[in-house]
């Protein structure tokens, strides 16, 4: 791992993968790949950007060209392909975008890594990588009852978003026993952390609570989802980077599942506590139960045996600690926020998503 090609990093999970790699390697060259659509921003690497390790490449992972020169200029031997439209909600809306961006650009990304490491380089497989950032969604929707999800579990999606990431994975995986291409993939549940973008769950409560407006719960709340903080899922991928085996595919999950209310009263409780003089206490007040997401998934739970076992990963944040941090973050950067929460296509789409729920 010497010329490190990461595909999104100036999204939520990319961007605070670059600065955890910057800080775990030392000579290491990172080059971040990212489109900068809606979802992209380089703020989220001010602190780094000045990093002679670093650097930012704007490209389009369905653009051929553009992702064949960066591996050339850049002599790339790994990649780490976080690049996707990502939201639920968003491909209910508008489903065509999640084909393109996660189908064709992870096909895009796969041709051109073998066409540069495979055909034209001859490269010895030990010396390259391609990781592929997926998702615990391809799996579906667990009923009571059911056994959390291995890597043995069939797939079965269900939004588009889902069915994308999983048309995805069925590629990365296609290229490796079909081709020889060295792969490994990461399937991962829900992140939180600092730099999510304010339209996913967490950050739309944090920022709604703060500032005494309704807090959207889809349904009836009861929706189980798997929590990780984001600084546990990247010291995982960084050790399946490291040490994990190639053509293997490996789960990561936060080892808790509470249900969407749960974690939405958690957070007004947080507030409740850390500005206790706030006009909006108790922030429980501010729970709106809203129309329900079309084929919501109902619970997710990972079965994290097999990285923990090869490789040693557990999550190392508790949800409470974690979820403090996370509010204490929000909090601390009302910049970041609002540079985003300000522009257009942000106002639209949480129009789009909530006027009519
Ligand atoms: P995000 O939406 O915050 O960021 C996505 C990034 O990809 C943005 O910087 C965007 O500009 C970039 N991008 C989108 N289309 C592109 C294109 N065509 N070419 C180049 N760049 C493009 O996403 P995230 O939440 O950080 O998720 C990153 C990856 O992790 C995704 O593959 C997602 O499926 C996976 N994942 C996310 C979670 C989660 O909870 N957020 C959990 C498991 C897996
Ligand atoms: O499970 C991993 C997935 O987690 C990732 O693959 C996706 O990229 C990521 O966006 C996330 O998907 P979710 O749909 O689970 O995340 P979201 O934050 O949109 O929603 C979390 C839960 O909260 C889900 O059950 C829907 C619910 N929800 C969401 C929003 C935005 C609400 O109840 N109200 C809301 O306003």
């Amino acid at each position: 791992m010497k010329n490190v090609l990461v595909t999104g990093g100036a999204g939520f999970i990319g961007s605070n993968f670059i600065r955890y790699l910057l800080r775990s390697e030392k000579d290491i060259k990172v080059v971040n790949f990212d489109a900068l659509t809606y979802a992209g921003n380089l703020e989220s690497l001010s602190d780094i950007a000045e990093d002679p390790r670093y650097l930012f490449a704007q490209g389009n992972i369905c653009d051929e060209a553009q992702v064949n020169e960066a591996l050339h200029e850049h002599q790339i031997d790994t990649i780490v392909h976080f690049a996707a439209e990502t939201h639920v909600d968003r491909s209910i809306l508008g489903p065509r975008q999640f084909v393109e961006t996660n189908v064709l650009g992870t096909f895009t990304m796969l041709e051109a890594a073998r066409t540069y490491w495979l055909k034209e380089k001859g490269q010895p497989v030990e010396d390259v990588r391609f990781h592929h950032v997926s998702t615990d969604e391809v799996f579906g929707s667990l009923k009571p009852g059911e056994l959390a999800w291995t890597e043995e579990t069939p797939y079965a999606p269900n939004s588009p978003y889902a069915a994308s990431k999983a048309s995805s994975d069925h590629l990365v995986r296609s290229y490796g026993h079909t081709f020889g291409l060295p792969f490994t993939i990461t399937n991962c549940s829900n992140n939180y952390g600092p730099y999510q973008f304010p339209e996913k769950l967490i950050p739309v409560i944090i920022l709604n609570a703060l500032e005494g407006k309704p807090l959207p719960v889809y349904g009836d709340g009861q929706q189980v989802r798997d929590w990780l903080h984001v600084e546990d899922h990247c010291e995982a991928i960084h050790l399946v980077l490291s040490k994990g085996k190639s053509g293997s595919t490996y789960n990561i999950g936060g080892e808790n599942q509470p249900a969407n209310l749960t974690i939405v009263e958690t957070i007004c409780d947080i507030l409740d506590e850390i500005q206790p003089k706030s006009e909006h206490s108790p922030h429980r007040n501010l729970i709106k139960f809203v129309t329900d997401r079309p084929g919501h998934d109902r619970r997710y739970d990972m079965d994290t045996h097999k990285i923990s076992a090869e490789l040693g990963w557990h999550p190392r944040h508790t949800l409470k600690e974690g979820l403090l941090d996370t509010v204490q973050w929000y909090l601390s950067h009302p910049d970041w926020v609002s540079s985003i929460r300000q522009k257009q296509e942000y106002q639209g789409w949480m129009d789009a998503n909530y006027k009519s729920r």
